[in-house]
């Protein structure tokens, strides 16, 4: 392990850029992470002399540490220097299960169904004393590694109270927090207990900057702090917006090789084609299959699409990929679930001996999403609430033929996107029904035209540059 207070640029989040797995062997295997704040921060690439801070996650990776100490070997992370922390697990899980995913998350998603939920309680209070404990860990581990006046870029709603304490320990240092969720209007922010909403905003302020993918987040997080904290609260923050775009020349270079082409050709063979010879439609989507992705109303829009117009039975396939997601939680289990049983009640409804109107994948498969991206005619992108999403961003990067984008008008690539997309309520079924239609109706001669406008929009602040304008703005 290197020594300490050495390195000039620190990045600290919950989830590192590789995730292990234990083999009965006592073997163990690095796997890479997924969800845009791995993509985005890969980008930091093998500096010797930055170091990424992040939690072990599972049993496999407490493991890790204990062999190695914390610090990963380089084989595993691509050269990119890493310090695990072991955080005690009962901490991690109160931490990461009980308040980062099942209060912040659905507070910046509004998803909680408020007739019952939130009920902040005792057992809500012993969680945020562990989410503290978890925050405190990081600031300790940064404040160690660091050099004099070192950058530090502190990632999302996990870490929001480690900015101020590692501004308590360390002044010297210039301290950057970034979120990749949205962040949620004074009105439903302020369900938090007073307390835990102005020490969520003052943890983040204790950071010289705090960056957001959008402009809609940024001033809504500024609202909050004039809400909650008051008037000028925000003042001595700098707030930025850094609008994280896709990989351009990875993504293309992936999209083909062998194993993304071989996925082509098994895909279109269960896409199969109609009665007359034609090759089907497709409808793609491919998530995490997380409570803000909104996949059950996308099929209630696709069967009521069958069902409107039966002009596109045997003519369409769907084809989801709902990849799985945060299983510790029984919501995002019987959220699978609901997905799963949706979907087979549409092709038990409308499938037919050759036809299955509904291809729906749980297993992750990155080659398979490419392969999908690369022939999809339409990508629905619908989610409730969503940071970027950077699907929509990939799929027309790397359309072979051009694609027709369906993008929820609440998705923070909107910002970017919205004049060659499709736009939809994503509440509003029949709206998403006829932004079906339409965008499966588009001439192919159109569809080529934005999805080549799509693609320079979306690369138009790749991973690197995204997280260099973050450094830079941090030393400006
Ligand atoms: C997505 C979100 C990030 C979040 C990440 C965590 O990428 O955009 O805001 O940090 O999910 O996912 P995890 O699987 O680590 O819970």
């Amino acid at each position: 392990m290197a020594s300490p207070h050495t390195a000039s640029v620190l990045v600290a989040s919950n989830r590192g850029p590789v995730s292990y797995t234990l083999d009965e062997r006592g073997e163990l295997t690095a796997k890479r992470g997924g969800g845009g704040l791995v993509s985005g921060l890969s980008a930091i690439g093998p500096d010797t002399d930055a170091v990424w801070i992040c939690s072990a996650l599972n049993d496999a990776d407490r493991e890790t540490v204990r062999r190695t100490g914390g610090a990963l070997d380089p084989a595993d992370t691509g050269g990119q220097r890493v310090r695990m922390l072991d955080i005690d697990a009962r901490v991690h899980a109160d931490a990461y299960n009980g308040i980062a995913n099942s209060v912040l998350w659905f507070v910046h998603h509004m998803l909680y169904q408020t007739p019952l939920e939130p009920v902040f309680d005792a057992a809500f209070r012993r969680q945020w004393k562990a989410y503290e404990e978890y925050n405190r860990a990081f600031a300790e581990a940064l404040a160690q590694e660091a050099g004099q006046g070192a950058a530090v870029l502190i990632q999302d709603y996990h870490l929001t109270l480690a900015p101020l304490m590692l501004r308590g320990l360390r002044p010297d240092l210039r301290i950057g927090h970034f979120s990749h969720t949205p962040w949620a209007p004074p009105e439903y922010f302020r369900m938090l207990p007073d307390d835990i909403a102005a020490q969520v905003l003052g943890g983040i302020l204790g950071a010289d900057r705090a960056a957001f993918l959008t402009q809609r987040w940024a001033d809504a997080f500024t609202e909050c702090c004039h809400a909650v904290l008051g008037p000028g609260s925000a003042s001595g923050t700098r707030i930025g917006v850094h609008g994280l775009g896709a990989d351009a020349d990875f993504l293309r270079w992936r999209a083909h090789q062998p194993d993304v082409n071989e996925r082509m050709a098994a895909l279109r063979q269960q896409i199969g084609t109609t009665p007359d010879g034609r090759p089907r439609k497709t409808i793609v989507r491919v998530d995490r299959t997380e409570l803000s992705k909104n996949i059950v109303r996308g099929l209630l829009a696709y069967e009521e699409l069958l069902e409107s117009r039966p002009e596109w039975r045997e003519r369409v396939v769907h084809i989801a990929f709902a990849y799985p997601s945060r299983q510790d939680l029984a919501v995002y289990r019987d959220y699978t679930a609901e997905v799963e049983r949706v979907a087979t009640e549409i092709n038990s409804r409308y499938g037919t001996a050759d036809w299955t109107p509904v291809e729906l994948h749980v297993k992750d498969d990155f080659a398979r999403s490419l392969a999908a991206y690369r022939l999809a005619d339409v990508a629905l992108v619908n989610p409730i609430r969503d940071g970027m999403n950077l699907v929509a961003k990939e799929v027309p990067v790397v359309s072979d033929g051009g694609c027709a984008l369906v993008l929820s008008r609440e998705a923070g690539a909107f910002e970017e996107l919205a004049e060659d997309a499709v736009p939809v309520n994503p509440y509003d079924i029949g709206g998403m029904t006829a932004a079906l239609h339409q965008a499966l109706s588009m001439g192919p001669g159109e569809r080529a035209e934005r999805t080549k406008r799509l693609a320079a929009q979306a690369t138009a602040l790749p991973p690197a540059r995204w997280f260099l304008e973050q450094l830079a703005a941090l030393e400006g």
